[in-house]
């Protein structure tokens, strides 16, 4: 064994480089994220989840013939079989993240014998999970579950699936440019997890369902519903200040705020915080609205020093909130999302596939001597 001198543990795996990409970039001290060289502003104002999809998986924006196939091929794949729904019904009491998971579990179980590629695959798990998600998003809501419409693009479809509503121009805006923002992130936890996964040469759907499994605590995707369940709890805007403070003395971490790559402000953020904004209706919604600004001013006043910032989670939930899509369901909905990710890592990897084995440094004792059961105290 080497001497612990002569290592070094890399807890966390911070700085770690494991592998090269050409994905995405984050300079976490200027604020910005590029996918593929264009700076997700640039395509959450322009472009759609299909086109960004594409663009993630494949490396190249598509042509306009390439992207029209792309989108038919999306559309088609969309519909859940009568299997799907029946076990959606079964567990509809379910976390959506616990259900997402075995959503895809199954996927892979019905799909295992099947000669399909991984493009294929992928397609069918990013073109039915919204669905998937969207039924369940109903049903729990008391509502009787949508077809998808062959109508509406990607995001505009997955709106009007989990709200039963046709989105307006701004809305299918808001929906597309949301789910881009949410797509793709680097080797964070649970794309990480995915390629853990299909380092080992396992399959695909595996690799998505662990990557779910990941994105649903609360260090990670989790927070969205956290930031909610606190904004909740808070009440109004006059009690921010009195909870930050205790949150704070008590050394409990706030969601929405800090993360391990961006020592300032989320690029992200930004343009959660504008649509939030925008997505205002009336005075319970202004309510929620500014006990978000308050957390926000309140822990950059008191945080921002240590490097803590708003992150994507900040102004997400209230933003879902705001569309109509109930609290339980925000992790998901940032699931639907991350696929795009969580897929163009697993291909770029596999690529120069090796295996991802790190080391624990053993620091217990040797030399133990196994005691007969009748003779252990
Ligand atoms: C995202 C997160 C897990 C990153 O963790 P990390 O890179 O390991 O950061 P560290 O744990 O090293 O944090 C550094 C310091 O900042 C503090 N900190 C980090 N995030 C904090 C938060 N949200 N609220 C209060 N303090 C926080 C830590 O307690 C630590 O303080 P210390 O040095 O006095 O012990 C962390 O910021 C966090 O828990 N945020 C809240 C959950 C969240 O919003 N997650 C979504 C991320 S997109």
């Amino acid at each position: 064994m080497p001497k612990k001198d002569d290592i070094k543990i890399f807890k966390g795996l911070e700085n770690i480089y494991i592998c090269e990409t050409s994905i995405s970039f984050i300079d976490g001290k200027e604020g910005k994220l590029v996918y593929r060289g264009i700076p997700v502003e640039v395509l959450a104002e322009k472009s759609t989840y299909e086109e960004v999809v594409f663009f993630l998986w494949f490396g190249h924006l598509p042509r306009k013939d390439e992207l029209e196939e792309f989108e038919d091929e999306m559309k088609s794949a969309r519909k859940l079989d009568e299997e799907m729904k029946d076990m959606i019904e079964k567990f509809k009491t379910s976390h959506p993240m616990d259900l997402l998971r075995t959503i895809v579990s199954i996927m892979g179980l019905s799909n295992s014998e099947k000669k399909k590629s991984d493009e294929e695959k992928a397609l069918e798990i990013i073109s039915k999970v919204p669905t998937a998600v969207a039924y369940h998003h109903r049903i729990s809501m008391g509502e009787k579950p949508l077809e998808p419409s062959d109508e509406l693009d990607h995001a505009s479809n997955f709106y009007y699936m989990m709200t039963g509503r046709s989105p307006d121009e701004k809305i299918s805006r808001i929906m597309n440019a949301t789910l881009i923002l949410h797509a793709e992130q680097g080797l964070n936890a649970s794309t990480f997890s995915a390629i853990v996964i299909s380092s080992t040469l396992s399959d695909l759907y595996s690799a998505i369902t662990g990557a779910v499994g990941a994105l649903k605590g609360p260090l990670h995707g989790g927070a969205n519903e956290k930031v909610m369940e606190l904004v909740e709890k808070i009440g109004k805007p006059e009690n921010v200040e009195s909870e930050i403070e205790k949150m704070i003395a008590q050394k409990h971490r706030i969601p929405g705020f800090g993360h391990r790559i961006y020592k300032t402000f989320d690029p992200r953020y930004r343009i959660l915080k504008r649509y939030s904004k925008e997505m205002v209706r009336n005075d319970e919604d202004e309510r929620y609205y500014r006990i978000v600004e308050r957390m926000e001013e309140e822990v950059l006043k008191k945080l921002s020093g240590k490097g803590i910032f708003p992150n994507v989670d900040l102004y997400s939930g209230i933003l879902y909130k705001f569309l109509g899509f109930d609290r339980r369901f925000y992790t998901a909905v940032f699931a639907v999302a991350r696929l795009a990710g969580w897929i163009a890592h697993i291909f770029e990897y596999s690529k120069m596939n090796k295996i991802i084995r790190p080391c624990g440094y053993y620091v217990g004792p040797m030399d133990v001597e196994y005691k007969p059961l009748e003779e252990r105290e």
